[in-house]
């Protein structure tokens, strides 16, 4: 059987990543590929309360050694939970995060640099790299505003609190989209760099260029045809 394919989605908050996953989502299910999706934190039953711990503001003073720790063991239960069981049964797999937001938010936003957490990574993921990454920045100013509007919007919608992230300062923000930049610069092959404060659909069909062009290459479905290999 052949392995599955394994894509992640990354951006800042507010840049509009959870649109474009549902809409990538519905374009492979029209074409025979429904892909199994999940995100980070979270994901996993066990993930789903590591989740609440990491994004509460109550949490303040969480060391950020603790929270990559925390991301990681997430990371560890989804990857065993859903992730690999997936791609072995030759499913598409779309993650709404990895490590790269792990290296972006503690590396760079908590200022742990990537060696850390690209160490843990290589501990905890052994192997395990995205096919393909799509990186979701639009202007560092676009995507803030985005994320505080969304972040009063579910606190006053759901009662949940999971602003700790959203909260912080602009400069963190700006050290998460620098080392996000980072990231796309060291590793062109794997990450598509989606830049600029575009419009839904406009992002929508980079997006999709990007997807066909792996599966294509990975010989899941042929580009134009649309149809199953
Ligand atoms: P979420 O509500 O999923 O954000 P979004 O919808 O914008 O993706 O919250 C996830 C938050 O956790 C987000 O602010 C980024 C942060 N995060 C890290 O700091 N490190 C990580 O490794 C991961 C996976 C997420």
């Amino acid at each position: 059987m052949q392995r599955g394919l394994f894509i992640t989605l990354e951006g800042l908050d507010g840049s509009g990543k959870s649109t474009q996953l549902k809409k990538l989502a519905a374009w492979m299910q029209k074409r025979g590929s429904a892909p199994v999706i999940t995100r980070q934190p979270g994901g996993t039953a066990t993930g789903d309360r590591i989740r609440e711990l990491l994004l509460d503001s109550r949490s303040a003073g969480l060391a950020p050694l603790a929270e990559m720790a925390l991301m990681f063991a997430d990371r560890a239960q989804v990857i065993a939970e859903v992730i690999e069981p997936a791609l072995a049964a030759g499913q598409t797999v779309l993650c709404d995060r990895f490590t790269d937001s792990t290296e972006a938010y503690q590396g760079g936003g908590r200022e742990l640099g990537s060696d850390v957490v690209l160490e843990m990574h290589r501990l905890v993921c052994g192997g395990l790299e995205p096919d393909l990454t799509l990186l979701l920045l639009p202007s560092l100013e676009v995507s803030l505003k985005r994320a505080r509007r969304r972040n009063d919007r579910v606190t006053a919608q759901s009662g949940k609190d999971e602003g700790r992230f959203e909260a912080e300062e602009d400069e963190f923000h700006r050290r998460v989209w620098e080392k996000y930049r980072e990231i796309a610069a060291r590793e062109p092959d794997r990450v598509v760099l989606i830049e600029g404060d575009l419009g839904i659909d406009e992002v929508h069909e980079q997006i999709v260029e990007a997807v066909a062009m792996c599966l294509s290459e990975a010989h899941v479905y042929s580009v134009n045809s649309g149809r199953s290999a």
